[in-house]
């Protein structure tokens, strides 16, 4: 091994958050399909593997699918097999394996010493992903506990990899104590983070309280990763947020307001992309930034219209939202990168999503007719009243203005009568001046 292969090969795929260094690495790609897996299923998964793996900084080199019939306690897909696999790293100069599925610590650390490189699983490369977009607070300590949970079990895998590189002072493993001081110092760590990230998610919770009070619509822009959200959501708000040709270029929520006609404002939040089989845990680990999603009153589900499998990519985030509760929030669905989608395709997309509206976030197609059927769906949940307005509440008469709109308006002796529109949510608050 090269001296500079080995110094590559230090810098870890699963990254900690304080040593983060991703260098270009050599990875060897494995799926492995299961008696109820159909192949399609499976490739698609590996590719959407290969996408992630690039995201990460790594470049797929090659790849494998392997069959079984059951998973190995030992090595996931067999001894033979992982001797096989060992000779291909081997003799492509691989870096890290990286597993389509999700390993045990054990399993993970056998086939590091069988292919005398790293093994990361999907978990671990999502959360390497996500580790290096979490751009906000809420996101950093989101990922940096996530990546403590999943390391943690690990913490002795670690140390043999090392040592296996060579590293003299490794050479046996480190002994139990610094392992136990590894393991203590993370659990004091995550205690501490645990704390911040509550104190930090309550202040988000007010916030966000304080924009529901103020009764404007919210809508959020879901969808699968790298379907243009972020595009949209810079199209329609000129909101300067990164766009990329990545995966999880977008891991904390930005929300903008969006102004649908003179009248009519609604804000607008974009989230992280989904993917196919996103790890429970990292649902999990993310709950707080996907809860933003479950509020909303409209969900815009972005679909690259150029995806081979758009259902699947559909289902892919139906599934997400089915588990953070917000499977039931109206939904509309936009077909994205029309500019690039060929007339066969377009024509199969518009027979499938009858009422989709057809966009290109980058070339600005199609916006307005997706303001204006938003702005009918919001509308939907407004209601049209008539209030009585002392002419000392001018409060009450901004607040109308604040969250909807005064369709006519007349005065008597004593005060004003509006007829306004404003959403169905804030009737309580004018019920007392209804006529
Ligand atoms: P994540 O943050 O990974 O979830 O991605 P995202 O859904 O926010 O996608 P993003 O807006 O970052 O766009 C992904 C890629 O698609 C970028 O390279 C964009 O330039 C490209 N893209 C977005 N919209 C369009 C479009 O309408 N047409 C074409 N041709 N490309 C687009």
């Amino acid at each position: 091994m090269t001296q500079e292969h080995a110094s590559r090969r230090r810098r870890r795929l699963t990254a900690t958050v304080t040593d983060l260094e991703v260098a270009i690495q050599r990875a060897f790609l494995v799926g492995v399909e299961l008696p109820g897996m159909t192949t399609v299923d499976s490739e698609r998964s590996l590719e959407e593997l290969a996408l992630l793996t690039d995201t990460a900084g790594s470049e797929p080199v090659d790849q494998e699918l392997v069959r079984r019939t059951r998973i190995d306690p030992a090595t996931y897909i067999g001894s033979g097999k992982a001797e096989e696999i060992a000779t291909l790293t081997n003799a492509l100069d691989i870096d890290v394996v990286v597993f389509d599925n999700q390993l045990t610590p054990a399993q993970q650390r056998n086939l590091q010493k069988l292919f005398g490189c790293d093994v990361v699983d999907r978990e671990g490369l999502i959360l390497d992903i996500f580790a290096q977009h979490a751009h906000t607070k809420v996101g950093a300590l989101q990922v940096e506990l996530a990546m403590n949970r999943y390391n943690l079990p690990r913490l002795r895998g670690r140390g043999t990899s090392l040592s296996q590189q060579g590293a003299g002072v490794l050479a046996r493993g480190p002994g139990e104590t610094k392992l136990e001081t590894d393991r203590r110092r993370i659990l004091e760590r995550n205690s501490k983070l645990e704390r911040e990230l509550k104190e930090t998610v309550k202040h988000r919770e007010t916030q966000r309280k304080a924009r529901k009070r103020s009764d404007i619509a919210q809508i959020s822009i879901v969808g699968y990763t790298n379907a243009g959200k972020s595009t949209l959501l810079n199209a329609v708000t000129n909101a300067d947020v990164l766009v990329e040709d990545r995966l999880f270029a977008t891991l904390d929520s930005t929300v903008r307001r969006l102004e649908l006609t003179d009248q009519q404002t609604v804000l607008l939040a974009d989230t992280v992309g989904f993917v196919r089989r996103l790890p429970h845990h990292l649902v999990e680990a993310f709950r707080s930034t996907l809860s933003e999603v479950a509020e909303a009153d409209l969900l815009l589900h972005v679909v690259d219209g150029t995806d081979p499998d758009p259902a699947g990519q559909i289902a892919a985030v139906r599934e997400v939202l089915l588990e953070i509760g917000a499977a039931e929030i109206p939904e509309l669905t936009v077909i994205n990168k029309s500019d690039v989608i060929g007339e066969q395709a377009l024509k199969r997309l518009t027979n499938l999503y009858p009422d989709a509206v057809f966009i290109s976030a980058l070339k600005g197609l199609g916006l307005e007719e997706l303001l204006e059927r938003i702005g009918s769906l919001v509308e939907r949940a407004t209601v049209t009243l008539t209030l009585e307005i002392p002419y000392a509440r001018g409060d009450l008469v901004a607040a109308v203005h604040r969250v909807g709109e005064v369709i006519e308006e007349k005065h008597d002796d004593n005060g004003m009568i509006l007829e306004v529109r404003v959403p169905e949510t804030a009737r309580a608050q004018f019920a007392p001046f209804s006529r």
